[in-house]
């Protein structure tokens, strides 16, 4: 009697970290973001030849990204952070920006460096970028770490991109879903 045939269903280990749920896919996994980030430190490190440099997080999406950044920057800086907020628990933006926290820290004559998780519809930075412009800072750019190439109306252009981005819903480092996976060391799309 020969033995039926075995059937390999080859399923990868699942992730503790994700509660159980499934990610559809891996868009950037965690090697490829040091590399670019590593990257992106050196650009940014030579734009800013001279003046006072405030990279200036927008929480909560930019925090892993941030900490990450920041120790790749070879000048002095200093690191502040504001708060906005469009989404709640939805996935697609309300449109309705607000600042929720803003940093202490002057702006005024300081070179600004924004730095933002995803740019999306471009709502959240046209409204920052309004606000801190009337501050009087020497200069003003936008770091972004994904960029999904869909905001019809970006007046202020992002100087610093590390990639573009699917028009899908990711998550991980830094980026959320109702407050979850934040803490991924890669980005996924979400099912
Ligand atoms: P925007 O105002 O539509 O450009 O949205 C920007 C903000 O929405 C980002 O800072 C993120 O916090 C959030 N966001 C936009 N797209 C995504 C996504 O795909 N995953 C998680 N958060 C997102
Ligand atoms: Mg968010």
């Amino acid at each position: 009697m020969s033995a039926a045939p075995v059937s390999v269903a080859f399923t990868a280990p699942a992730d503790p970290r994700l509660l159980g749920r499934d990610v559809r896919r891996i868009a950037f996994d965690a090697a490829t973001l040091n590399a670019r980030v590593r990257e992106l430190g050196a650009e940014i490190t030579s734009a800013y030849p001279d003046g006072d440099l405030l990279v200036l997080g927008l929480l909560k999406g930019s925090f892993v990204f941030l900490a990450d950044l920041v120790r790749e920057i070879r000048r002095p800086l200093h690191v502040d952070f504001l708060v906005a907020s469009s989404y709640g628990e939805a996935t697609v933006s309300s449109g309705n920006v607000k600042l929720v926290y803003d940093p202490e820290t002057v702006l005024e004559g300081k070179h600004i460096l924004l730095v933002e998780d995803i740019v999306d519809s471009g709502k959240t930075l046209n409204t920052l970028m309004g606000l801190l412009g009337q501050r009087s800072p020497k200069s003003i750019e936008i770091c972004a770490l994904l960029h999904k190439r869909i905001a019809r109306d970006l007046p202020h252009p992002v100087r610093f991109v590390g990639f573009d981005a699917p028009n899908e819903f990711l998550v991980g480092y830094g980026l959320d879903h109702a407050e979850n996976f934040r803490h991924l060391p890669y980005v996924a799309s979400l099912e």
